[in-house]
């Protein structure tokens, strides 16, 4: 079996490496899946190096770690107690979250964890389809129950790292449900980008002088009451300096930036920054 490994905490780049190992044995509610197409998300990475914003770091056995939480492939083994209702055979295509392990050839996962895909559904979108899509969905959930009681229509939210996988999910899911979204990205490429992929809702880079009163313009007057952040950083100051005092919230649910993060202006506005994690919401 052929696996990406480390045995150390530090700069992917550095410390993960292509190896053969040993199967993994099969457990009685797991099914074995050998894989096709397994993700790289951003805080797979952050797990890989031990930073603050993965959590607690992981934890990496003597023969070593392989990361990875999602993929998917075809079932080729079946544990003995797996329930037969779930309709789990050898050659079914099906994507799989959570389940460690992943960068992997083949990954033994929990029964529970795993979804048949549908003819329609190819390996490649199968692979990131739960991980993404649940964390779009519970940021797009904080940040309703943030809004103050009286101004649950006609929201206006920015958007921050718009153009990344999870980013593009909010915001369409956003505009179709009739919020007017304010989408940021870094830099002019990205901009034209996502425009070019969802047009529609205004983006802007925030690499351009000027940009947070292009955000003020786009809101029309209305108050901004959320921000959605997946940046940190610098960046995060700067959107909170655009939020309705005492009622703003920001949602962070990343750190794209890498940087540690600016939260000067929380206090003298009365301002509220909530941090969402997956995990939390699957436990
Ligand atoms: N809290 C949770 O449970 C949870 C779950 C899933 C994901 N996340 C977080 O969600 C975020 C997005 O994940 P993803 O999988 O959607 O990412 P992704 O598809 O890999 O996208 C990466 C994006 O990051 C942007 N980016 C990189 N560095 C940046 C910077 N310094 N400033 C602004 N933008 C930057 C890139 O913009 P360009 O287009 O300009 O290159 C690109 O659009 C990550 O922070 C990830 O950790 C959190």
């Amino acid at each position: 079996m052929r696996r990406i490994v480390h045995y150390q905490l530090g700069e992917p780049a550095r410390v993960l490496r292509v190896e053969d190992g040993p199967s993994t044995l099969l457990g009685p509610d797991q099914v074995r899946v050998r894989l096709s197409y397994a993700p790289i998300h951003p805080g797979d990475l952050l797990g890989i190096m031990g930073s603050p914003a993965f959590g607690t770091p992981p934890t990496i056995a003597s023969g070593g770690r392989v990361p990875g939480f999602e993929g998917a492939g075809v079932v080729s083994e079946v544990g003995a107690k797996v329930d037969p209702a779930l309709g789990l055979k050898q050659g079914l295509r099906v994507a799989f979250f959570p389940a460690s392990g992943a960068w992997s050839d083949e990954a033994v996962v929990p029964a529970s964890s795993v979804v048949p895909l549908p003819d329609s559904i190819p390996d490649e979108v199968g692979a990131q389809m739960m991980n993404n899509t649940v964390t779009a969905l519970i940021v797009i959930r904080a940040a309703h129950d943030s809004l103050p009681p009286d101004a649950r229509t006609g929201v206006v939210t920015l958007l921050t790292g718009a153009g990344s996988a999870v980013g593009r999910l909010i915001g369409k899911v956003l505009t179709e449900r009739a919020v007017k979204v304010v989408r940021l990205v870094r830099s002019e490429v990205s901009a034209a980008r996502l425009t070019s992929v969802l047009p529609g809702s205004p983006v802007f880079a925030t690499e351009v002088a000027g940009w947070k009163d292009r955000v003020r313009a786009a809101a029309e007057g209305a108050k901004i009451h959320v921000a959605i952040d997946s940046v940190g950083g610098r960046l995060l100051g700067d959107v909170a300096d655009l939020l309705a005092e005492r009622t703003g919230t920001v949602i962070n649910f990343g750190s794209l930036g890498g940087e540690t993060s600016d939260i000067r202006l929380f206090p003298p506005r009365s301002l509220t920054l909530k941090g969402v994690v997956l995990g939390s919401w699957m436990q």
